[in-house]
């Protein structure tokens, strides 16, 4: 936040700046932090850091304890950051909090969204080079480097935004950044790439120009021809900008945008071919009353929503589309060890394990290793064998189910690698492990998990690319695969657009005391999870039936009063799918089928038909699940029960 010649008080800028954090709380949060000019005569000499774990209410009441503040002073030129932190490196601290600085002085701080996958290289030369570490991020290289840049510029003048430009030159990964610095008093420089920014723009006149032009190869932003304003908000995302203003610009990957005294620039290294050389001054259309849930009923029902964003989540700074190679930073330093392993064990509870019965197909095919998925509670009950050359994955949203952890350190007792896939960074399963992959779904505020799922699935399927990469035989079918991650954002808007339809089907079916849920190969998980969301949150009883067993006893269910659904897409299970509908349907079953669009031969002995996007087999799941998801979020609704709150039923199951 900036503010230009508007004489505002410290308090007002405080307030501002809290007030915005506020803003973004309904996204789920575990610390925050800001960073102000210090108090004092010249206040800009100096940058005062506030960071606190839990609520933004602890930050605000920890700003207002300190006596040595000034509130009343006013200043009229003035450049605060402020950042909401959900942990991905490190646990929620307020050393892990976010501004980060580069030193006791506070010489420069940032704030950062995003991951940088190159981090441990730059802190290992930076610590070289004498820097001393205080956090355990990803985003305190950054700083870190700032200042490196800045302490061995060799008398040259090297302007705020250019230092930017040489720190970005060396990141890898995915990241939105606010920098800060006493050297470049009430100025603001940001960049991003990969991660979404946007700069909100508050003229105290009318606006001259819908657009700002782009300047490349400038070095120096003295020379440039600037836009006018009076103030900016810097911000990256809009909920917290739209009581300021509703005009906003949308940064470019690798822009990077400097406000100095009320002049906005943005700078571009060189000009690619076909390069848009201006950014356009957008209006937002987005009220106050959008913040928090949304335009949602629940928290479950916004969270089936996000996942076209929560996939590329999971993906951003991971996969290279153009080299098609997949690096999980986590797993780097062991991949030699795992790739020499005797075999996989994949264990979870519930929606967890699920995404390991999800991806095991593809998993034996890309590592061509045996894989077991294992329910964490029957593998202990078993005391199951378990060696020292066996990888073993602990799949869990919350990182604290008891289950998985106890099967964590049995596993560990016996000598196996231990790699965890959880969401949550700094939980029992994030530390226990010898490694591990952070699905970065964001919060997942309702009980019953769903974006969680489809980004554990996404991290598994990443993993298997990962392993096979130096793999010649697979190249083709990796490539296909990649392809279909690279879509499958679009496509998961394609399923989401089918929510009225889907609610069509809840209002025929939610007076019903039991859904059966069919399929088999690559849409079995999808069965099993999808019967899991029903029973959790409709409290129907939902069976999830693998369609090859049905002759061995299912079968005796149907009839013309079982309701049933069933997953039948183009695979290599297709014809197999076929013969099951056929039995189904000569018992007079009347199935609501989910299939791939244009599919005559299905929809004809279909009661109903769901028409899916097709993608890659080994993804279709993540396709598959999304009506199951929405259907049981409806008929939750339609039966009148706590959509995020399901009876009996806790977040974070700690106890065995
Ligand atoms: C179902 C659900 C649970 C969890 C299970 C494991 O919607 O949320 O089945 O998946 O309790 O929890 P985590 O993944 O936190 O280990």
């Amino acid at each position: 936040y900036l503010n230009y010649r508007v004489p505002r008080t410290r308090r007002d800028i405080f307030q501002t700046l809290i007030k915005g954090l506020q803003r973004l709380e309904y996204r789920g949060y575990d610390s925050a932090g800001v960073a102000v000019d210090g108090s004092g005569k010249d206040h800009a000499a100096s940058i005062s850091l506030y960071k606190k774990t839990g609520k933004v209410k602890a930050l605000d009441e920890e700003i207002y304890k300190n006596n040595a503040i000034d509130f009343e002073a006013e200043l009229d030129t003035h450049f605060g950051i402020a950042h909401t932190r959900w942990a991905t490196h490190g646990e929620p601290s307020p050393v892990n909090s976010h501004p980060h600085r580069s030193d006791k002085n506070n010489e420069f701080v940032v704030i950062h969204n995003g991951i940088i996958t190159n981090y441990k290289e730059l802190r290992k030369y930076l610590v070289s080079k004498g820097y001393e570490f205080e956090s355990e991020t990803d985003t305190e290289v950054i700083p870190k480097l700032i200042k490196y840049l800045y302490d061995n510029r060799e008398n040259e003048y090297v302007s705020f935004s250019t230092l930017v430009e040489r720190v970005i030159k060396q990141l890898e990964g995915a990241f939105a950044l606010v920098f800060k610095s006493i050297h470049f008093p009430g100025e603001a420089v940001a960049t991003r790439r990969g991660s979404p920014l946007l700069i909100g723009v508050r003229c105290q006149y009318e606006l001259s120009t819908e657009q700002i032009p782009v300047q490349y190869n400038c070095g120096k932003s003295g020379s440039l021809h600037p836009f006018f304003s009076n103030q900016f908000c810097l911000l990256e995302v809009s909920f917290a900008i739209i009581e300021h203003t509703n005009k906003v610009i949308y940064l470019e990957d690798d822009d990077v945008a400097v406000v100095m005294e009320g002049k906005l620039y943005v700078h571009r290294i060189k000009r690619k071919a076909g390069e848009d050389p201006v950014r356009v001054i957008q209006t937002l259309q987005m009220e106050l009353q959008q913040i928090m849930k949304g335009n949602f009923k629940a928290f479950m029902q916004k969270e089936i929503f996000e996942q076209p964003e929560s996939v590329v989540n999971t993906m951003r700074g991971r996969i290279c589309f153009d080299s098609n190679t997949v690096i999980l930073g986590g797993l780097s330093d062991h991949l030699k060890e795992i790739k020499r392993c005797r075999r996989l064990i994949l264990i979870g509870c519930g929606t967890s394990y699920h995404a390991g019965v999800a991806t095991r197909q593809i998993l034996e095919e890309l590592t061509e290793l045996p894989v077991m998925v294992e329910l964490a509670s029957d593998f202990l009950d078993r005391i199951t064998p378990v060696f020292r050359d066996d990888v073993c994955f602990f799949i869990s949203q919350s990182g604290e189910t008891a289950d998985t952890l106890m099967a964590l350190r049995y596993c560990k007792q016996r000598g196996a690698l231990t790699v965890g896939v959880t969401n949550t960074v700094g939980s029992s399963i994030c530390r226990e492990t010898d490694c591990g992959v952070h699905i970065n779904a964001g919060p997942e505020v309702g009980v019953a998990s769903t974006k969680a799922y489809t980004s554990q699935f996404v991290s598994l399927i990443m993993f298997a690319l990962m392993m096979s990469e130096d793999r010649l035989s697979m190249q083709q079918r990796r490539l296909e695969i990649i392809n279909g991650l690279k879509k499958l954002p679009e496509l998961i808007k394609e399923v989401l657009a089918l929510d009225d339809q889907i609610k069509s089907i809840a209002d025929e079916l939610y007076h019903q005391r039991s859904l059966l849920v069919m399929g088999r190969g690559y849409n079995y998980a999808t069965c099993l999870e999808g019967a899991l969301k029903i029973k959790e949150i409709t409290y129907m009883h939902s069976e999830g039936i693998m369609a090859g067993e049905l002759k061995h006893g299912p079968l005796a269910l149907i009839d013309k009063h079982m309701p049933v659904i069933m997953i039948i897409m183009r695979d290599a299970c297709y014809k197999k799918c076929h013969n099951a509908l056929q039995q189904i349907t000569a018992r007079q079953g009347r199935p609501i089928i989910l299939c791939c669009q244009d599919d005559p031969e299905i929809s004809k002995m279909a009661y109903k038909t769901i028409e899916l996007p097709q993608t890659v087999d080994c993804l279709q799941g993540i396709l598959s699940v999304i009506p199951l998801q929405l259907i049981s979020f409806h008929l939750a609704v339609l039966r009148g029960y706590d959509v995020d709150y399901p009876r009996n039923l806790a977040k974070s199951v700690t106890v065995e």
